[in-house]
């Protein structure tokens, strides 16, 4: 059966009361729905995310994190464990995100640590990977993906893979108001679809692979139809209570 994931990924935007608001919009939609059949994420700031967090208690809506350190706790000055975030009630945690590869230098090698150790708290891993334009316009983009998952999933167990969310956001959509198109959604997800059921055979029919990239109320139809397509993760609609709000009506309608 499909399954939906939509995840909000608010970058750094929303202070603590802003965030509150957002939320507050957000779990009032979902409790006043007759049900919810998607999963609905939020990943605020790591300031946010404990008032955040005492708000959301006890709804349907879960928490994730934009980001975490591997090392359990120490001389890590501005990071923040996996442990702590637990503590909070974080269930999912974003990594290898675009902006934190390109602006903060992050590696494949720094994120398969931070995969390993985030599974190995029974958090879930929200792994970004995704190819340039100048990638995908020199016929590169399955071999960037391929080699992100090489990499990031290095030592992980077969039977840790359906516990991985994989979003594949290509980098020239994220921020730009210009969405991937159905059929390069398509063809990305169906490519790593079968990469994962190659190398780690039938459990990788569970993993769910997210599509991110300027996804919105107007494309979500569409993208989130798709049979490979288990959600989104989403930035810029995920800030506007009711476009996000939207597109839970939208991801509900196909799972109906
Ligand atoms: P966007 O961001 O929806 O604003 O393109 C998506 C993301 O970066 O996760």
């Amino acid at each position: 059966m499909k399954k939906i994931l939509i995840a909000g990924n608010w970058k750094m935007n929303n202070d603590v009361d802003e965030s509150l608001k957002l939320v507050s919009e957000i779990e009032s939609f979902i409790s006043e729905k007759e049900s919810l059949k998607c999963e609905v994420l939020v990943c605020p700031t790591f300031l946010s995310i404990f008032p955040v967090s005492q708000k959301i208690k006890n709804t349907k809506l879960q928490l994730g994190a934009q980001n975490c350190y591997y090392e359990p706790k120490g001389a890590f000055t501005g990071e923040i464990s996996i442990e702590m975030l637990a503590t909070e009630g974080v269930s999912h945690i974003i990594i290898g995100h675009s902006e934190r590869r390109a602006i903060f230098n992050e590696t494949d090698e720094l994120i398969n640590k931070k995969l390993s150790a985030i599974l190995e708290s029974g958090l879930t891993p929200i792994l970004c990977i995704g190819e340039t334009l100048d990638q995908r316009e020199q016929g590169k983009t399955y071999d960037v993906l391929s080699s992100q998952l090489d990499k990031c999933l290095l030592g992980i167990q077969h039977s840790d893979v359906p516990k991985i969310v994989i979003a594949y956001e290509p980098i020239w959509a994220i921020g730009t108001g210009v969405s991937a198109t159905t059929s390069q959604v398509d063809d990305a997800h169906n490519r790593l679809r079968k990469y994962l059921l190659d190398f780690y055979a039938d459990g990788a029919k569970n993993t769910l692979l997210l599509y991110g990239g300027s996804l919105n109320e107007k494309n979500a139809a569409e993208l989130l139809a798709l049979e490979n397509v288990n959600g989104g993760l989403i930035g810029g609609a995920s800030l506007k209570s009711k476009s996000f709000t939207e597109i839970i009506n939208i991801a509900d309608d196909i799972l109906k």
